[in-house]
């Protein structure tokens, strides 16, 4: 039997109970598949590799190494809350790589999306291979690849970026939820203590910020699109939208306006604010939005970041607009 195809009698896991009897074979699956032997995983902080991670975590404790890769381009708090959850909260093995300056020095002045899209892919690869030559002893390489993957393409999951590793480091490979759907993937995430909020992530892209601070990326301009997006999500996180809605962001895109601060006028950002709402993101609608709302956002982002003068809300539905703004 092909061991990449979901048997037809599988029962979708969609209770703790269910998850738990999943978790207690694959744990077992994963020791006799591993033994004693060293595996590597590259831990972005999304739902998969983080549910991969604590599952093998369970299974062979350190044995598992993670690499979790800060290409500068992470959400606010993304990296800490990573090795808060893995590091603080569940001992992992876990080596942190800060490689903001070389991703940033190497997209400055790129301008074209499919480019910059390139270089934090291909970047990332090397950052993840340079940290894998470091280690020894590692014969096994951990991925978070969902059936969905399995379906749409080759079986390697391309987001992840460990497909492109070279001839003299192919490892075997473990991927303990390959024939797991998203929503199978989050349950046994929470039947493994792993936080909502992780587990309930909505997706982010490989690229992560870059494909949403347009035309070439600044360190200003990041900071201020990190910023205004941290207001946007705790604004919605009181409003009781963060589960209401399926992706929400800010974009600050590579143009000014004029505005007026202190009686003089300046020359800023704007702030865009994107929400949509979709079932599998090939379509996507815009979200009614209660007014106070995004008056209260609005304000905050006016007033909390830097060089931002104007905020506007993306009503664009999705054709003839995609979700992210490169
Ligand atoms: P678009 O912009 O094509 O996005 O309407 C559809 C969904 O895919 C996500 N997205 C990406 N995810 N790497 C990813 O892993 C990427 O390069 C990428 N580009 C877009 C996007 O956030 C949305 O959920």
């Amino acid at each position: 039997m092909n061991s990449n195809l979901r048997p037809e009698n599988m029962a979708r896991i969609t209770t703790l109970e269910l998850a738990n009897a999943f978790i207690d074979e694959q744990v077992n699956l994963v020791r006799e598949q591993v033994k004693d032997k060293k595996v590597l995983l590259a831990l972005s902080g999304g739902v998969d590799s983080s549910v991969v991670a604590a599952l093998l975590i369970k299974a062979i404790g350190k044995q598992l190494v993670c690499v979790h890769v800060n290409h500068g381009l992470m959400r606010k708090g993304e990296s800490e809350n990573v090795i808060e959850v893995f590091k603080n909260g569940l001992d992992a093995n876990l080596i942190y790589v800060d490689a903001t300056d070389r991703f940033l020095s190497k997209l400055e002045g790129v301008t074209d999306p499919e480019q910059k899209r390139k270089i934090i892919g291909g970047d990332f690869i090397e950052v993840f291979n340079e940290e894998a030559r470091k280690l020894e002893g590692i014969e096994f390489l951990a991925q978070g690849t969902i059936y969905p993957d399995i379906l749409e393409s080759d079986g390697v999951k391309a987001h992840h970026n460990v497909g492109g590793l070279p001839e003299d480091m192919k490892f075997e490979l473990v991927e303990p939820v390959r024939l797991l759907y998203k929503d199978e993937v989050r349950v046994v995430g929470k039947a493994l203590g792993l936080p909502a909020e992780m587990v309930d992530r909505q997706p982010f892209p490989g690229p992560g910020l870059g494909v949403r601070c347009t035309g070439a990326i600044t360190r200003d301009r990041l900071e201020a699109l990190r910023e205004s997006d941290a207001i946007l999500r705790e604004e919605f996180d009181n409003a009781g939208l963060t589960s209401k809605v399926w992706q929400f962001f800010t974009v600050v895109p590579d143009m000014r306006s004029t505005g007026v601060r202190e009686g003089k006028r300046v020359w800023d950002w704007p702030v865009i604010i994107r929400a949509v709402n979709t079932v599998d993101a090939m379509s996507a609608t815009v979200p009614e939005i209660d007014w106070a709302v995004l008056k209260k956002i609005t304000d905050r982002i006016l007033k909390e970041v830097k060089g931002v003068c104007r905020v506007l809300y993306d009503l664009s539905p999705k054709a003839p607009a995609t979700i992210e703004w490169e």
